[in-house]
């Protein structure tokens, strides 16, 4: 259920250049979590002026939630200094995330730069369900999460931008165009940047394939009110200006409008 909760971190690691693994303590009154939400975070010693920042659950388990978090600016980057035993505010889980009341008998995942951490939960969750599960993950040069990921996924394909020995040298979704030419079965979840989920919603239309987007947009507020957030969902033939944070952040990879030019 949603609440704004103090959480005391468990602990913080940088698990590559930039990328820290933040740990809260979970508290009962959020309930029960889904794969693709997020939540508001700030530092509570230091929250003031500052406005929570949005980061998806990477993987919970009863005790813990785990964010995994790419400095960029000012909000991240106190996220990321702080010590174990210190406090986080924290608002959620927010936003819709992945609907699993029916699960595909085969997925695909695709995931790029820090979109890659929130499809954690989801191979998770999908594999506990008898799912299987190809992940392919994109990065720029330096992969993280992959023990996570191999853990619980069927096949895993990584693949980097700039040339690292053992890693598929390029971008991700081509890679799964090769590896996945003519299986167009699979359901496919993807998150990352704006450019990539473009490139995956082409490549399932002319595929003819079904799948999900997690899509980011900047926010405020976080719970719906401010309209920050709304992006443009095409839904019965008609452009909706949607809120990300109550709507989103998940939605059907045919409905998402991207600008022309991403
Ligand atoms: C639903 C949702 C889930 C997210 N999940 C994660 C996550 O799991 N891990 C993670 O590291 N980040 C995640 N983000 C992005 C994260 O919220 C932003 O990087 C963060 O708010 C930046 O705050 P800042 O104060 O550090 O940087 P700012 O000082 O606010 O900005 C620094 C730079 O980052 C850019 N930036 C800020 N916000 C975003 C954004 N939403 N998308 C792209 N660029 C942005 C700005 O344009 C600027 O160039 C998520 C965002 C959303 C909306
Ligand atoms: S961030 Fe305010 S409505 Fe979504």
């Amino acid at each position: 259920m949603k609440s704004i909760r103090d959480l005391k971190i468990v602990s913080t690691d940088e698990i590559a250049q930039g990328i820290f693994a933040l740990v809260l303590e979970r508290h009962p009154d959020f309930g029960d979590l889904k794969p693709g939400q997020f939540f508001n975070l700030a530092l509570k010693s230091r929250e003031l002026p500052l406005l929570k920042r949005p980061i998806s659950l990477s993987t919970w388990d009863d005790q813990t939630m785990t964010f995994v978090i790419r400095k960029v600016g000012k909000g991240t980057e106190l996220l990321c200094a702080a010590k174990p035993g210190e406090w986080v505010s924290a608002v959620g889980p927010l936003g819709n995330g992945f609907d699993l009341a029916q699960t595909p008998s085969a997925a695909t995942l695709l995931g790029g730069g820090i979109g890659t951490a929130p499809l954690l939960a989801l191979a998770e969750a999908l594999s506990a369900a008898g799912t299987k599960v190809n992940v392919y993950l994109g990065y720029l040069n330096e992969p993280y999460l992959i023990e996570a990921f191999k853990a619980v996924a069927d096949g895993l394909f990584i693949a980097t931008m700039e040339p690292v020995e053992g890693f598929y040298h390029g971008n991700v979704v081509e890679y799964w165009m090769n590896q996945e030419s003519g299986v167009t079965q699979r359901h496919v979840y993807s998150c990352g940047p704006d450019a990539m989920l473009h490139m995956v919603q082409l490549s399932l239309k002319s595929r003819g394939q079904k799948g999900h987007l997690l899509t980011e947009e900047r926010m405020a507020c976080g719970i719906g009110a401010c309209l920050t957030c709304a992006k443009p969902i095409e839904q019965d033939g008609e452009v909706h200006m949607l809120r990300t944070c109550i709507e989103g952040p998940v939605f059907k990879a045919e409905e998402v409008v991207f600008n022309a030019n991403e």
